[in-house]
């Protein structure tokens, strides 16, 4: 079948990674979650990354490899760096903010928008991030942006944490939030906004199933 890449940008805590994954499974295409790469990056680099000059990050960098396999047990497609699984330790809100930060610097994301646009040669995508709909995959054939207010995505946030069984206060989450979304739309380099083509979607007031079937309406191409 026909190489495509879709793609779905929003802020933290919008649901972007189950949409995006709901969205490949209908489609039966891979799902590329890129935040989870600039995650995978800090949680290996650590704190002390954000003192490193452009030099020696540079050179760190070169000594990760990042892949995407399917799974040969349930056919679901797994992401790896250095041969490793990306697993709950890379989902802490410590880790985002390093990522977060570490995503403003230009040698980190010139080193993984060439990982994500070989990626994306080698499977249809639906890739999922803040710049892949203006900056990694400009000619993607659809884009999504999804966006909700910060209290809303703070809500999220929380009852999500709640079923892993993780207590954290409100206000504290929604500060964060607030915290990452401010440093990744200011920043100088690929800054998280709207592609001019993209299609966005208020999800404030939808439900997951309501987020699904918007994003389904614009799939009549694919189908
Ligand atoms: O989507 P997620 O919250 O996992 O992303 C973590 C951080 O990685 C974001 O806050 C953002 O700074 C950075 N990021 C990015 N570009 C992407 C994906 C993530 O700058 N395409």
């Amino acid at each position: 079948s026909k190489h495509i890449i879709l793609t779905l940008d929003g802020p933290a805590g919008v649901g972007k990674t189950t949409m995006a994954r709901k969205l490949a499974d209908y489609l039966k295409i891979a799902y590329l979650d890129t935040g989870a790469m600039f995650r995978g990056i800090a949680y290996l680099l650590g704190q002390e990354a954000l003192h490193y000059s452009d030099t020696t990050l540079q050179t760190k960098l070169l000594e990760f490899k990042f892949d995407l396999k399917k799974d040969s047990k349930d056919n679901k497609f797994v992401l790896s760096l250095n041969n490793r699984k990306l697993g709950p330790e890379i989902r802490t809100e410590e880790v985002g903010m390093l990522a977060s930060a570490l995503a403003t610097k230009g040698v980190v994301r010139e080193f993984l928008k060439q990982a994500q646009r070989e990626i994306g040669k080698r499977f249809s995508l639906v890739a999922e991030g803040r710049d892949m709909g203006t900056v990694v995959f400009k000619d993607a054939s659809l884009k999504f942006f999804l966006d909700a207010t910060p209290e809303e995505r703070a809500r999220r946030r929380l009852a999500q944490l709640k079923m892993q069984g993780i207590e954290v206060d409100y206000k504290k989450i929604l500060e964060q939030i607030i915290a990452r979304d401010r440093q990744d739309r200011t920043r100088k380099i690929a800054p998280l906004c709207p592609a001019q083509d993209a299609i966005i979607i208020d999800t404030t007031d939808l439900s997951l199933e309501d987020v699904f079937n918007a994003l389904k309406k614009h799939l009549s191409d694919f189908g």
